[in-house]
């Protein structure tokens, strides 16, 4: 192959890969849904500074090499059916099946729409007993067990509220949804358990459901307020019945739209989310569902996400994976600034790693993640300081050097194509035997000038 040929080829391939790269990036987004399946971690939706309701969809391999420098997303070429924001995912406990559960859906017909991962298909179940009045029901959180059923609670009915987030009327009620049999239930709340939105919900092995922060009301005829993270809303799966817990330790300031994922020893990491759109203190707490205590443990920043809100967190293994959500801080500035990143932190060392196989780089604290001793926790709530745009300066760099890399390579290319050209043409004419040998460079330098 002459070096034309390799250089026609190399470029085409330069052309195909940023094709790829710039195809793939997602446009940050807040207020998006998350779904595991398998080793794939999927994407929908969300709010992006070009639309209210995206139907886009992206994925990350979770099996293969990645870091949180280099954007790890994989677009699913087909959307959905319907811009979606807001709303909720659970994965079939066979893993086939992805339902995609209300939120500010840009078609009302329905508010459940099932995503086949490997066929690559959205229909839409037919629901035995279906809800209409659970249409347009947004600001929610499912949780799934392992039978298939899945528990929504309570949401807002943004259609008949104000836009704004907990703004909507709310729902006093406990939708049931049984994914294997594709029947719908609804349960109205006891007069002493009052609505919540935008919370977490995590399932414990016990059956329990632990409700976690968001909007509430303090009377049924008050208004809304940000939920106390010491009075915990549990519900139990096997009796369908509602009980309270008082949590104590670190005080944990109010919140909505914070993430909560469940790691080994019963307890519960909550990570981000916003009290009247500024940043929450702290950053990062754990909650130990065994005694009922609170704590922060002390965390490098290295790797760390700035604050977020409107973000998700699944576990994958040991590895909490972070995505997207908007950044906050202590003075609200807009326009809002959606991330498009991955964060991931490891639960087992409790550091914020750049990949999966990464060995930890900040200092762990205790390495069982009960974290309820006293000298591990902070009152500092000032301190949670995070490297802001951190991983997109390391991306930029990325880009830079991968650009100029391609730009020199081609450039190098052209330049001995040139001089190869012409030292052919001088050879032919000259007919001089003793430059047979291209390569030797002070010769080539010597006649090419
Ligand atoms: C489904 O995927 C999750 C997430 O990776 C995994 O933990 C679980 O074991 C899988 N379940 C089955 C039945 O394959
Ligand atoms: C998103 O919704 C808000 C509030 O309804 C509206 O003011 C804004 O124009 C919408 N933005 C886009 C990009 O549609
Ligand atoms: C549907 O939900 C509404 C409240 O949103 C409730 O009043 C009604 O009883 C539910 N219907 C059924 C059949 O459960
Ligand atoms: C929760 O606790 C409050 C008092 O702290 C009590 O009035 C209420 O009935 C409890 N709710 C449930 C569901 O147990």
């Amino acid at each position: 192959m002459n070096k034309f040929q390799n250089l026609c080829i190399y470029v085409i391939l330069c052309f195909t890969y940023s094709f790829v790269i710039s195809q793939d990036i997602p446009e940050g987004r807040n207020q998006h849904s998350s779904a595991l399946i398998n080793d794939k971690l999927y994407f929908f939706g969300g709010v992006t500074q070009i639309t209210n309701s995206s139907n886009e969809v992206f994925y990350i391999d979770l099996s293969s090499t990645f870091d949180i420098f280099t954007s790890p997303f994989k677009k699913v070429l087909l959307g959905m059916p319907v811009g979606d924001n807001l709303g909720t995912c659970v994965s079939s406990p066979d893993n086939s099946t992805i339902f995609l559960i209300g939120g500010r859906m840009t078609l009302t017909s329905t508010a459940v729409y099932k995503f086949d991962p490997i066929n690559l298909q959205w229909t839409i179940p037919i629901i035995n007993g279906f809800n209409d009045s659970f249409i347009n029901r947004n600001e929610i959180k499912a949780v799934i067990d392992s039978k298939g059923k899945s528990y929504i609670f309570c949401g807002t009915d943004s259609k008949t509220g104000t836009n704004n987030v907990g703004g909507g009327n709310l729902a006093y009620e406990m939708s049931l949804f049984d994914t294997a049999s594709l029947a719908w239930s609804t349960l109205t709340l006891p007069t002493d358990v009052l609505p919540r939105t935008d919370y977490t919900a995590t399932l414990l092995p016990t059956g329990f459901i632990i409700y976690l922060g968001g909007y509430t009301k303090l009377t049924p005829s008050s208004a809304i307020t940000r939920a106390s993270f010491n009075d915990i809303l549990i519900f139990d799966t096997k009796s369908l019945s509602w009980s309270n817990m008082t949590a104590s330790g670190i005080t944990i300031q109010p919140r909505y739209g914070h993430s909560a994922v469940l790691i080994k020893d019963g307890n519960i990491i909550i990570f981000g989310g916003a009290s009247g759109s500024a940043q929450v203190y702290p950053d990062l707490a754990v909650l130990n569902t065994n005694i009922w205590i609170w704590s922060v443990p002390s965390i490098s920043t290295v790797n760390a996400p700035p604050s977020l809100t409107y973000h998700t967190a699944n576990l994958y293994k040991i590895y909490m994976i972070i995505a997207f959500g908007r950044e906050t801080s202590q003075v609200i500035t807009k326009p809002w600034i959606y991330s498009n990143n991955i964060y991931i932190f490891n639960t087992e060392t409790y550091s914020w790693v750049s990949s999966l196989n990464e060995v930890s780089q900040g200092a762990p604290t205790k390495s069982d993640g009960t974290a309820t001793n006293k000298g591990e926790t902070s009152n500092n709530q000032g301190d949670s300081s995070t490297d802001n745009g951190n991983s997109s300066t390391y991306k930029i760099i990325l880009y830079v050097v991968i650009s100029i890399g391609c730009i020199a390579f081609l450039s190098g290319l052209f330049v001995c194509y040139k001089n190869y050209y012409k030292n052919r043409t001088k050879i032919e004419k000259n007919l001089m035997s003793e430059v047979s040998d291209l390569h030797d460079k002070e010769r080539y330098s010597n006649r090419v000038i």
